[in-house]
């Protein structure tokens, strides 16, 4: 073969590594429509890389930053979201084939944003929702992420009753995060939830066992810092 056909061949192979391992085909027509919707103009750089989902800092045409996340429809094992899709009524309808629970679940996240946006909860902003894509306001500075909880732990004892009191507010507005820990918390000047593609609306049966467990997650993590709270008058507390 010669140089040239080799050095052609290479990049065929690369570009195709690209397209899998970074952007399905799929999600390049997504972005693509994206960008032709005027939602963002660039996808900048990778904020996080994960099992499940891709983050990535981006600009809109307005020259704001955003974040951008893709849920991963090639990798992500299935079986262990159902648990969060099934009882929740209003996702009944969704097919159970990898492709159509993956979107369901970006769809998810995203209207369990514009819960927490209503009800006053710290969290990102939905801006718009496409296939597997969803896109929010980033939290952070300049395009850059604040740090997560669990990089910077918590600083003060107002963190842990902005976190109850934002608990609070979801659960009356019906809505438990179900995936609460200090892996999904950022710290901005103020903390912000995230992660909502595991939320579950409080008529799903197993929600309320969702709730103890996100409140004992955080009263846990928060303990070891010395902030302390009794965890059944807390229950008593966000139930009121
Ligand atoms: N709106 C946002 N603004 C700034 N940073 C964000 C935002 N959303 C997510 N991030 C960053 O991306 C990381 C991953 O996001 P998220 O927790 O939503 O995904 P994930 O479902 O946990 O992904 P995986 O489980 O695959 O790692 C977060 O820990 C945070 O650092
Ligand atoms: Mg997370």
């Amino acid at each position: 073969m010669t140089k040239k056909r080799l050095r052609e061949n290479y990049m065929l192979k690369e570009q195709r590594k690209v397209e899998s391992e970074v952007f399905d085909k799929e999600t390049l027509k997504s972005l693509a429509k994206l960008i032709k919707k005027g939602i963002i103009a660039s996808v900048d750089f990778p904020i996080s890389t994960g099992k499940e989902a891709n983050v990535f800092s981006a600009t809109t045409p307005s020259s704001e930053h955003v974040a951008i996340k893709i849920y991963k429809i090639e990798t992500t094992p299935f079986f262990r979201r159902e648990e969060y899709l099934e009882g929740d009524p209003r996702f009944t309808k969704i097919k159970k084939n990898n492709k159509d629970v993956i979107i369901a679940f970006a769809r998810k996240e995203y209207k369990n944003l514009q819960i927490c946006e209503q009800a006053g909860v710290h969290a990102p902003k939905p801006f718009y929702c496409e296939r597997n894509i969803l896109v929010m306001s980033l939290i952070g500075d300049q395009g850059l992420p604040y740090p997560t909880m669990n990089v910077q732990g918590p600083r003060n004892a107002d963190d842990l009753e902005i976190l109850l009191q934002d608990i609070k507010k979801m659960y009356k507005a019906g809505l438990v995060h179900a995936d609460l820990s200090e892996y999904n918390i950022i710290l901005g000047e103020i903390l912000y939830i995230i992660d909502f593609g595991q939320g579950v609306v409080i008529k799903h049966p197993n929600a309320e066992r969702f709730l103890e467990r996100d409140v004992k997650n955080i009263l846990n993590y928060f303990a070891k810092f010395g902030y302390k709270k009794d965890f059944e008058e807390t229950m008593k507390w966000t139930r009121s």
